[in-house]
C-alpha cells in the first residue's frame, strides 16, 4: 500500500476528487489532508470523507515538526493541490521525487510566486493565449519549477473569462491528477 498526503490551502475540490478516486484502492491510500489555511474548505471536505486531516504552520513545516506528522502517518508520497506556499528544502530531501503538484496552466509559462488559481486564469485571457490547461511536475525548491510529468491543453476562447477558463482547467484536473497519481505510484 502507498501512503499519501494531499496538501491544500483552499476549497480542496481536487483533494476531493483524489479522495474518491483512490477510495476502496488495495494500492493507493489517501492517509491525510493537510493543510495550513485554518479556514480552508478542504478541512470540511476531509471531515465528510472520513479522512484524517491536520492543520500545520510553516514555521511547524520549516522546523521538522510537520515532517514529523507524516512519519506517524507512514506518508511515503505527496500530492500538492492547490497548496500555495513554499515547499521548504528539509521537506523536499526527504521526500526526493515524492512530492508532485498541479499547476492551472502549460508551464513554463504562467507559473512562479503569486500565480494562482484565477490570477492565472486573468493572465492567460489578458495575453490572448489561444489555449492553456494543466500542468503536473515534480515539486522542487521553487515555484511551479520542477520536472514536468504530464500536461493536458484546452482551448481559449474569446467569450472566455477567468471564471469559465476556471471551469474547463478544473475539469482536466479532476479527469487526469488521480490518474498521473496513480501511474508516478507504479
Ligand atoms: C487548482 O486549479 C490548482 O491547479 C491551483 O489551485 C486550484 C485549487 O483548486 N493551483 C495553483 O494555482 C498552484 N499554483 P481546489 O482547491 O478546488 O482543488
Amino acid at each position: 500500500m502507498r501512503n499519501i498526503a494531499i496538501l491544500a490551502s483552499g476549497s480542496g475540490s481536487n483533494a476531493e476528487n483524489i479522495s474518491l478516486y483512490f477510495k476502496g484502492s488495495n494500492s493507493v491510500k489517501v492517509v491525510l489532508i493537510a493543510t495550513e489555511n485554518p479556514s480552508a474548505m478542504v478541512i470540511e471536505r476531509a471531515k465528510r470523507l472520513g479522512i484524517d486531516h491536520t492543520i500545520f504552520t510553516m514555521d511547524q513545516m520549516r522546523n521538522g515538526a510537520f515532517l514529523k506528522i507524516l512519519m506517524t502517518k507512514h506518508v511515503d508520497f505527496i500530492v500538492l493541490a492547490g497548496f500555495l506556499k513554499l515547499i521548504p528544502d528539509n521537506l523536499i530531501q526527504a521526500y526526493p521525487n515524492k512530492i508532485i503538484n498541479i499547476h492551472p496552466a502549460l508551464l513554463p509559462k504562467y507559473g512562479g510566486k503569486g500565480m494562482y488559481g484565477n490570477r492565472v486564469h486573468e493572465a492567460v485571457i489578458a495575453n490572448g493565449e489561444p489555449e492553456s490547461g494543466i500542468t503536473i511536475h515534480y515539486v522542487n525548491g521553487q515555484y511551479d519549477d520542477g520536472a514536468i510529468i504530464f500536461q493536458a491543453r484546452c482551448p481559449v476562447v474569446i467569450s472566455d473569462n477567468a471564471e469559465t477558463l476556471a471551469l474547463k482547467v478544473h475539469e482536466l484536473e479532476y479527469l487526469h491528477y488521480p490518474r498521473v497519481i496513480e501511474s508516478v505510484l507504479k
